[in-house]
């Protein structure tokens, strides 16, 4: 393995999940934190990380001087819309009413595939630029959305994991499918895309209200059928959604139950929200290897409630971080992050910017059972990474020069820091991004 390229910088990932409230004393971060100043991540020419080291790289090497930044893992998006950056900010609506207010019509420009082609890059070169370099993504209800998802993601060389959007009812005109198309269409994607580069497909039913149990029952046979498959949808969000779900299913025990008697929960399984779930659902979480996508500021913006995160933790289930955009009003998973914090104040927990950023890199990969690619710094991995400012104004500069200790540092930073922050962002070892400078 030959090394070509090197860059310098402050490397913080995680080895393992730290524990909850644990911020470490100082400058000794707690177990799992791998925390290792002004070094050189070292990549090799297939595009993966080599190795981590403190000496200068030998002659030849590409070198690329970022200290005093701050590098980390990629962030991973576990949930997030392609389609509804134009309905960012929308005013005024709790969930039922923001889909068919402003979601459900925005998505229906989407059944043009020159539309769904442009909204698709811009989407995924915002990730980007927000230091996302992997995603689970929902597009629409439309094959070509998929496809366009799929084929961005090829030429960017991203981690993405998608799949058309299952909804045969309760969705206006244009955005629903039937059973029968729906499934010509993901046996056909499947056959292009799965395992294709860096894509992997997901069946996506967008949630329980707007597929019929035919529909369901469907995605549990294509699950069956080839366990290398994920699955995506939202769960437990908001009290009428709840609630619509208990008239709709009043066979199923509980909400998460209609996904479970439908064969839909497994370890691929990555379910938006999970607000407004028992312990026996939780419990159920757990046995499947099913895990939540975390969504504070969806959650905040929409009002749909507070994640009970060491809940879940104790229940044994996993929680990832993700954006939610355009539910959630960031892309960037800092915003999340400290979203995420608020979240837990409110229920007097506290979360620690270790167990924040965890989920937003090395825990979310794990969650995904893609650690051996993503996630983290360790060598045979790929080589996708963000740079950042410690600071970017004479305010966040005061904070960090008088943070006492390294959790003090990186707390002030993932709780101040937003994409503006952005040096750079490598996929795969290449630089995909990098901030453009004033002139
Ligand atoms: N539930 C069903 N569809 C959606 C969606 O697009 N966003 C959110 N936040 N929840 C949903
Ligand atoms: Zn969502």
């Amino acid at each position: 393995m030959t090394v070509t390229t090197a860059i310098r910088a402050d490397l913080l990932d995680f080895t393992a999940a730290p524990a909850w409230g644990d911020t470490g004393k100082g400058s000794d971060a707690p177990s799992g934190v791998r925390w290792r100043p002004d070094h050189w991540l070292l990549l090799d020419a297939s595009g993966r990380i080599a190795g981590v080291q403190r000496e200068d790289p030998a002659p030849g090497i590409a070198r690329h001087d970022h200290r005093g930044r701050l590098l980390l893992p990629g962030f991973i998006d576990t949930h997030v819309h392609s389609p509804q950056v134009p309905v960012l900010a929308s005013y005024g609506t709790a969930l039922l009413d923001w889909l068919d207010t402003y979601t459900f019509p925005s998505e229906t420009a989407w059944a043009d595939e020159a539309v769904a082609q442009r909204g698709t890059a811009l989407f995924l070169d915002a990730l980007l630029a927000h230091g996302t370099t992997a995603a689970v993504v929902f597009p629409t209800v439309h094959k070509g959305s998929a496809e366009a998802l799929f084929a961005g993601a090829a030429a960017r060389g991203m981690r993405i994991i998608g799949g058309k959007v299952l909804m045969d009812r309760h969705a206006p005109d244009g955005l629903r499918d039937t059973v029968a198309s729906a499934e010509r269409d993901c046996v056909d994607l499947i056959q292009r895309w799965h395992g294709r580069g860096r894509c992997s497909y997901a069946l996506t039913v967008r949630f329980a209200p707007t597929s019929t149990p035919e529909q369901l029952a469907m995605a549990g046979a294509l699950c069956r059928a080839d366990a290398s498959l994920y699955l995506q949808t939202h769960v437990a969000e908001n009290h009428d959604e709840v609630r619509w779900v208990a008239e709709l299913f009043p066979q199923a025990r509980s909400y998460l139950a209609v996904y479970d008697d439908a064969g839909l929960l497994h370890p691929r399984s990555v379910l938006a929200h999970g607000i407004w779930l028992d312990a026996d659902d939780r419990a159920r979480l757990a046995t499947s290897g099913a895990h939540i996508a975390h969504c504070p500021t969806s959650n905040l913006f929409l009002g749909s409630g507070l994640y009970p995160w060491r809940t879940a933790l104790q229940a044994g289930h996993g929680t990832s971080l993700a954006s939610d955009v355009g539910g959630g009003t960031s892309m960037c998973l800092l915003r999340n992050a400290a979203a995420a914090y608020t979240v837990q104040a409110l229920q007097g927990e506290r979360l620690t910017a270790w167990c924040a950023l965890h989920a937003a890199t090395r825990g979310a990969a794990a969650a995904l059972q893609l650690g051996h690619e993503i996630g983290s710094l360790e060598p045979g991995c790929m080589a996708d990474f963000t740079l950042w400012d410690w600071s970017a104004g004479p305010l966040d500069t005061e904070r960090q020069r008088v943070a006492r200790g390294l959790h003090e540092q990186v707390f002030a930073w993932m709780t101040l820091a937003d994409e503006r922050h952005l040096a750079a962002t490598w996929v795969a070892g290449q630089a995909r991004y990098t901030r453009r400078t004033a002139a």
